[in-house]
């Protein structure tokens, strides 16, 4: 850490809650850049007896917690051998009954997308103490780290963040319709949306999304493995294709994309020397 003599780092970081015996501190870390951890993350860390963390959290995150801390993976990715989600709740209340410091380590933010709410829901049933600790989501951070704005003034008032995991499912409560989506005229950020893609744009399209709205593929956001591939809502399924991309990526569909070659000359300063896999 630079800056100053690291006092007032330290006071920070010693005035944070003391993490006690039997709990579950459900924390975020962020995207994936270990740089972009919060200073709260970052003190619970240096206190947890066992960290259980996520598929997409870096190893550097892990190295902050003790020595002596245990590291329990409970990842799940989408194709690959799942942790259940029953199962992961059912190992932090057993953790916590124990009298372990407990840290749930969650990619993002572990509300965003992150299924922190359920664990939550079962940890308070289980009348588990809890302590709640945000993170930088990838789905904004991601765009940030592109050089895309989310919002710049005169070209949008809103931005739609979804899930693409679901799409097709019908009869979901919690179904999208990707039409009126669509017809809302703000720019649409996806998580977990490659695998349905071109159901997704399918749908964009029957709402009268149009085919030259631009979009961009932003893959490992924030990572040193950072790729971004710019395209337009009729390409993008096969530009990606042909970039050869793989998850983990945020897709940005809208106006605002537009607004990086705009933003170019400023941004490649901000986001340091990464060149987009194609434009
Ligand atoms: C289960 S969701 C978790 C989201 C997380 N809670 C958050 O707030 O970012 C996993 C999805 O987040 C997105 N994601 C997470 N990290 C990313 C990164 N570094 N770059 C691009 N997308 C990322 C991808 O869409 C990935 O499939």
């Amino acid at each position: 850490m630079t800056g100053g003599d690291g006092t007032a780092l330290d006071g920070l970081l010693a005035g944070a809650p003391d993490f006690e015996p039997g709990q579950v501190w459900l924390v975020g870390a962020g995207p994936g850049d270990p740089s972009l951890l919060t200073l709260a993350a970052v003190s619970a860390l240096g206190q947890a007896d066992v960290v259980v963390y996520d598929a997409l959290v870096d190893p550097r995150i892990l190295d902050l917690a003790r020595p002596e801390a245990e590291r329990l993976f409970a990842g799940k990715r989408g194709g690959k051998p799942s942790h259940n989600q029953a199962d992961i709740s059912a190992t932090l209340v057993d953790l916590a009954r124990k009298g372990r410091r407990v840290l749930r380590l969650k990619g993002g933010d572990p509300f965003v997308f992150g299924r922190g709410g359920e664990e939550c829901a079962a940890l308070g049933a289980a009348g588990i103490p809890i302590r709640i600790i945000p993170g930088i989501t990838s789905g904004l951070s991601g765009l940030t780290a592109a050089g895309i704005p989310a919002t710049l003034r005169g070209v949008n008032q809103a931005i739609f963040l979804a899930t693409g995991h679901g799409a097709g499912q019908t009869g979901a409560a919690d179904a999208i319709d990707w039409r009126r989506v669509a017809g809302l005229g703000q720019p649409i950020v996806l998580y977990m949306a490659m695998k349905m893609m071109p159901l997704i744009r399918a749908e964009l399209r029957a709402g009268g999304l149009p085919g030259t709205t631009p979009c961009a593929a932003i893959v490992s956001a924030t990572t040193a493995d950072q790729r971004v591939v710019f395209s337009q809502v009729d390409r993008l399924v096969e530009d990606m294709e042909a970039a050869g991309l793989e998850p983990p990526a945020v897709i940005a569909i809208g106006e605002i994309v537009r607004h990086r070659s705009v933003l170019d000359g400023a941004v490649r300063l901000a986001v340091g020397s990464e060149r987009p896999a194609a434009e």
